[in-house]
């Protein structure tokens, strides 16, 4: 890694972060790869500890894709936004009311920070409007990520093409010589864990053609690695592919009070060359 990159880590809270499994995922990318290619990006945790030379962010959150491209191309406005903003339940609520569509992009990206960090859990949630209306929950989510940080991320994301939209569009621009890693949120049933991310919920269709992409992917010899909570649901997207199976502690149903230990497949068509277990 460039030593300008070592504060690179995410600076956003966010369900489903891969945080706690970077040192089992870094293992799969390999320098030698020309891009690194993410559609399913939330807080793109690996993105940041690997800090590849060339990649592609994309997530269908357009806020999340506005902020990250803020923090690469307008990161002196952000800050001056960011630190004018004070921590405090009213002030949480007064900024949440505010209609991000009439603010200058660096202060709705400011925006985004200053509630991701302080509201429950880290939580991405709107109404049917799309307003984003997650409850305050600053008394433990610790600081805004400070100065440097935020300058560490952003000579990270500046090797970063970024795009809003699903993850079928931003597959089909995927090239021999890519790395893709697919993080997609769990669509399996009776569990909230879905609903975490917006209002729309990542069915059973889309899972079927997150499965075939990896066969196409595959076919086209291009090297992959999906994530997944180990279910009936990882069972069908492991099938054909080698999978390592890895424990993680859990937000039962987003509270922290609740955290339980469970399994995560990883899934790829590239061996993993360390021990673990291989189904
Ligand atoms: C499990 S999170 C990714 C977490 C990420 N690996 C990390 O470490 O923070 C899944 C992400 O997929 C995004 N998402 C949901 N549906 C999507 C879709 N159809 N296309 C692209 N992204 C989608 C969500 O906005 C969310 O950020």
């Amino acid at each position: 890694m460039k030593p300008q990159l070592k504060n690179a880590k995410p600076f956003l809270r966010w369900a489903g972060s891969k945080k706690q499994l970077i040192p089992i995922l870094s293992q799969y990318w390999d320098s030698s790869y020309n891009r690194y290619v993410e559609p399913f990006a939330g807080s793109a945790s690996l993105f940041f500890n690997i800090a590849p030379s060339a990649a592609l962010l994309s997530d269908i959150n357009v806020d999340l894709i506005a902020t990250y491209s803020q923090i690469k191309n307008n990161l002196p406005a952000v800050i001056r936004s960011l630190y004018k903003l004070k921590k405090s339940p009213e002030n949480y609520m007064r900024i949440r009311a505010m209609d991000p569509s009439k603010l200058s992009p660096s202060t709705r990206a400011a925006r985004f920070i200053f509630l991701n960090r302080y509201c429950f859990n880290g939580l991405y949630r709107t109404n049917r409007a799309g307003i984003f209306n997650v409850p305050y929950g600053g008394d433990r989510s610790g600081d805004l990520p400070n100065k440097l940080h935020l300058k560490a991320c952003s000579t990270c994301l500046k090797t970063a093409r970024l795009v809003s939209c699903g993850f079928s569009t931003t597959l089909e621009a995927v090239v021999p010589g890519d790395f893709v890693y697919m993080d997609p949120p769990y669509s399996v049933k009776a569990q909230r864990v879905f609903s975490e991310y917006d209002a729309s919920v990542f069915s059973e269709k889309q899972l079927k053609l997150v499965k075939q992409w990896m066969r196409k992917l595959d076919r086209k010899g291009i090297p992959f690695l999906v994530s997944y909570a180990s279910s009936n649901e990882g069972e069908f997207l492991s099938k054909g592919f080698y999978t390592q199976v890895v424990s993680v502690k859990r937000n039962i149903a987003g509270f922290a009070a609740n955290r339980r230990r469970s399994d995560e497949l990883l899934i790829s068509n590239v061996h993993p060359s360390k021990e673990g277990e291989i189904l």
